[in-house]
C-alpha cells in the first residue's frame, strides 16, 4: 500500500557536481529491514520489487532490456522514436520534464532533442546507478539542467526542485506502473497528477494483455538473466540486512496469472529451511514461494479508465503494429 499520509522525508544530502544537482532521499536501513521483516511474516510471503534495485540489480535490469525475449523495451523504444515529434507538439511549452524510475535514462534520450526541456529531473531508488546515469546524460547534453533525486515513489515523496512557472511533464516508461496493484497504481497516478498540476501532462508506457506464451517467455529468458535478477534480491538482503539466504536453495519462477492479468515472479524454496534476517528467523516450507514482483498488463480500455479515475484524460495513445505495448499522453483534467 502507498502510505500517503506519511510526511515526505527531507533530502539528507544535496550535492552539486559540475554536471548535475543531486538530492538524496534514499530509504534507510531501518525502513528496508522493517519492510522485509513484515513481508516475510505474511502468508504468502512477499517482498516489494523496489528492493531489486541495488547497483547490481540495476545492471541486471539493463541486461534484461537487451534480451530477445524481453519485447517491452524495444517495442516502447520504437513507439517513442516514431512519435517523438507528436509527443513534443502535445507537450508544448513547459518548464520541467520529470522521469519516474529513470534507470539508465536511456529512453529519455529519444525525446530530449524533440522536447527541449529546460530542466530534467530523473527520480529513482537506485542511488549509484542514478548518479552515474545522470552524470553521463548531463555530459552528453550540456544544455540540459539535470536535477537527480534518489526517492522511493512507493512511499510519501516530494520533488526536490521547484520548477519555474509553466507546465510540468512527467515521463513514466517501462510499464513500471504495472508493478503496482490496481489500488496503489491509482494512488500513484493521483500523486503524479498533483505533481504536474492542472493541465500538466504524463507520458506513460504500459504493457498490454497478450498471448500467455509471449508474456511468460519475456520473464523466463533462456540465458537466465531474469533468474539472476530475481535471486539478486536475496543476495542484497544477505549483504545489507545480515541475512543467510543460500541462493542455491531457491529457484526463479514466473508465470501469467490470467485471472488478475499479471505476470507474477516468485522465488521458490527448494527445501524446508530456516532463514535469519538481522537476528529474526523465518521458516520456508519446501516449494513455498516468496512473491517478488507483479507486472500487471492492461487493455487500452482498462488503463484509460484507471487514468480517468486518477484525474487524467487521455489525449493520445500510440501502439506498435502488434498491439503489444502502448504509450499514453495523459493530461490532468
Ligand atoms: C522496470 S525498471 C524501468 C527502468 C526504465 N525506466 C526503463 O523504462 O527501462 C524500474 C525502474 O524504477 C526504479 N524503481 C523501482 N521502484 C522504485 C521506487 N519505489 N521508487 C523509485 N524508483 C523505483 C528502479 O530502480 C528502475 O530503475
Amino acid at each position: 500500500m502507498l502510505t500517503q499520509t506519511k510526511t515526505a522525508p527531507e533530502a539528507v544530502t544535496e550535492t552539486r557536481s559540475n554536471s548535475i544537482a543531486f538530492y538524496d532521499f534514499h530509504p534507510q536501513f531501518d525502513s528496508m529491514l522493517s519492510e522485509v521483516w513484515q513481508g516475510l511474516s505474511e502468508t504468502p510471503k512477499k517482498i516489494h520489487p523496489k528492493f531489486f534495485y541495488d547497483a547490481r540489480g540495476s545492471q541486471l535490469f539493463d541486461q534484461i532490456c537487451q534480451l530477445d525475449e524481453y519485447y517491452p523495451t524495444r517495442t516502447e523504444v520504437a513507439i517513442l522514436e516514431k512519435y517523438k515529434q507528436e509527443i513534443a507538439e502535445l507537450a508544448g511549452e513547459y518548464a520541467a520534464l520529470i522521469e519516474m524510475g529513470s534507470g539508465s535514462s536511456h529512453k529519455i534520450r529519444i525525446l530530449l532533442d524533440a522536447m527541449q526541456p529546460a530542466a530534467y529531473l530523473p527520480l529513482d531508488i537506485s542511488r549509484d546507478h542514478l548518479i552515474s546515469s545522470s552524470q553521463r546524460l548531463a555530459e552528453e547534453y550540456p544544455w540540459l539542467d539535470v536535477h537527480a533525486a534518489c526517492i522511493d515513489y512507493s512511499t510519501a515523496w516530494k520533488l526536490p526542485y521547484r520548477a519555474e512557472k509553466g507546465q510540468k511533464v512527467a515521463f513514466f516508461p517501462g510499464s513500471s506502473i504495472g508493478n503496482f496493484d490496481p489500488e496503489d497504481a491509482h494512488n500513484l497516478l493521483k500523486e503524479i497528477a498533483q505533481l504536474v498540476g492542472p493541465k500538466g501532462n504524463l507520458i506513460i508506457g504500459v504493457d498490454r494483455v497478450k498471448d500467455k506464451n509471449i508474456l511468460e517467455a519475456a520473464y523466463n529468458d533462456h540465458s537466465g538473466i531474469t533468474a539472476q535478477f530475481n535471486l539478486n534480491l536475496l543476495q542484497r538482503i544477505n549483504e545489507e540486512l545480515d541475512a543467510n539466504f543460500d541462493l542455491n536453495n531457491f529457484s526463479h519462477k514466473a508465470f501469467f496469472n490470467t485471472e488478475l492479468n499479471r505476470i507474477e515472479m516468485h522465488l521458490t524454496s527448494n527445501i524446508p529451511q530456516y532463514i535469519k534476517v538481522a537476528g529474526k528467523t523465518f521458516f520456508f516450507e519446501q516449494d513455498e514461494t516468496l512473491h517478488t514482483e507483479s507486472s500487471y498488463k492492461y487493455s487500452i480500455e482498462n488503463f484509460t479508465q484507471l487514468a480517468l479515475n486518477a484525474g487524467f484524460k487521455c489525449k493520445q495513445i500510440w501502439s506498435d503494429e502488434k498491439d503489444w505495448f502502448s504509450v499514453y499522453f495523459l493530461q490532468v483534467n
